[in-house]
């Protein structure tokens, strides 16, 4: 079931989004050939903290971490460890913070130092997804018109889009109906009404569409090796547009 918010809820929510848009900005602040995705994690883990709000993902479905951190042909859900993050790769980070009985849920992908064209082009795109798909977004536009708009524009510039993850709505449960995927046709889906609070998460990848889970039970990797970006934003479906509570 969707649910529409109350301007009671959405200001809560808010206060959680705004956690989340500072912890990505203070995160990537920190990301530099020779840093470890582990610290990164604990980097949020403290800010979070500090903010008084929880880390939603850490012991979530028993996922060990305060973020997700995704290098390179990682597509989401990678795990943070020992990892050193090297020149020329790119990293997604997508954190999620409770705070007042709402989550709030964004990511980003970050460059490590000088990284080539096509990775470049990858970021760019993928950012691009996410503004195309809130472009025309409403109250009455249909659902998977998002998708839509991902996949046209990830597709015209030769990128794939995944199609076993999928963004969401949010609220007081960190997952919740309906599921926004990265694909879809225009036309068709609920009417989205104002009020509804979702989670729109581009991911794409710069090869084929094809991913696999690797043995951590976590990392969704592509089978092609390819790299991968992800970005994300929490939004609010408004009568004239959408607010970006994560920006
Ligand atoms: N932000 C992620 C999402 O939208 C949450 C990752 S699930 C976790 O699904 F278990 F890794 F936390
Ligand atoms: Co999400």
């Amino acid at each position: 079931m969707i649910t529409v918010k109350t301007e009671q809820e959405i200001e809560l929510l808010r206060e959680s989004c705004a956690i989340v848009r500072d912890t990505l900005q203070y995160v990537g602040s920190k990301i530099r050939p020779g840093v470890t995705t582990k610290e990164l994690d604990s980097y949020a883990y403290e800010y979070i903290c500090s903010r008084g709000a929880q880390p939603s993902c850490l012991g979530y479905c028993g996922f060990p971490a305060s973020i997700c951190a995704s290098v390179n042909e990682e597509v989401v859900h990678g795990i943070p460890g020992e990892r050193v993050l090297r020149e020329g790769d790119i990293i997604s980070v997508d954190l999620c913070a409770y705070k007042n009985g709402f989550h709030g849920d964004g990511a980003r992908t970050f460059a490590v130092g000088e990284i080539d064209a096509e990775k470049k082009k990858l970021i760019r795109v993928t950012e691009e997804c996410f503004f195309k798909a809130i472009e025309n977004l409403r109250a009455g536009t249909p659902l998977f018109d998002i998708g839509a708009s991902v996949q046209k524009h990830a597709e015209e510039n030769g990128f794939s889009v995944v199609r076993e993850y999928v963004g969401h709505g949010i609220g007081r449960e960190m997952h919740e109906d309906p599921s926004v995927p990265n694909f879809g046709k225009r036309g068709t889906g609920v009417r989205l009404k104002a009020g509804t609070v979702l989670c729109i998460e581009p991911m794409i990848l710069a090869g084929k569409r094809d991913v696999r889970v690797l043995e951590d039970g976590w990392t969704a990797v592509t089978l092609d090796k390819k790299p991968a970006a992800h970005y994300e934003n929490t939004v609010v479906v408004r009568e004239d547009g959408v607010e970006i509570l994560t920006l």
